[in-house]
């Protein structure tokens, strides 16, 4: 297998992605309107997509402003799970809030969710609060995890 592209997140993509939320997702998936506010957010929101053979496999964004970025969603479609390309995603969006002048990115992820949470552990990110009951249904804590980005604080 070719290893997939990087690029952008562009409008012609917002009806796949809309579709893939629903089975990587459940509940939280975002729909096609909320994928179009979150690109009409740009700058301030800023988005990446894995292409390959034209396919979308996955895809993340961040939202950038001032000192702190957030990771605002990360996701590799089911087939093409487990070979490495959440952490390609991670390590791009991780670059751009760099690039935007943040000295940390900060997320929240569910306590359930054992791979993300095995993602962002061994990319450097750690657990600073936890938001009890915050996903619905369920009573699903979030995790907030942080990880220090650009500076000197490692
Ligand atoms: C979390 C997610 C993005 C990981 O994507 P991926 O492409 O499979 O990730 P990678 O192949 O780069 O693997 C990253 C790490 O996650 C671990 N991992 C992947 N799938 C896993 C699973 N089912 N259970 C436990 N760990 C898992 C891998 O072992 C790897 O850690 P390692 O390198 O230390 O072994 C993917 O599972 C996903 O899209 N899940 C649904 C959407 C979601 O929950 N997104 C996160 C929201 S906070």
């Amino acid at each position: 297998m070719s290893a997939p592209v990087l690029r952008d997140l562009e409008w012609t993509d917002l009806e796949t992605l809309a579709a893939l939320e629903v089975a990587l997702f459940a509940d939280d998936a975002w729909s096609e309107p909320t994928w179009w506010a979150e690109l009409a957010g740009r700058p301030r929101r800023d988005y990446v997509v894995a292409i390959d053979d034209g396919q979308v496999l996955g895809y993340g964004g961040i939202d950038v402003s001032g000192d702190v970025a957030d990771l605002m969603t990360i996701a590799t479609v089911p087939e093409a799970q487990g070979r490495g390309l959440g952490r390609r995603l991670l390590d791009e969006l991780v670059r751009r809030a760099e690039g935007s002048g943040a000295e940390a990115l900060l997320l929240e992820v569910r306590a359930d969710n054992e791979a993300a949470k095995r993602l962002y552990g061994t990319n450097g990110f750690e657990v600073i609060s936890v938001r009890r009951r915050y996903y619905q249904p369920g009573d699903i804590d979030a995790l907030v995890m942080r990880k220090h980005i650009g500076g000197t604080h490692g």
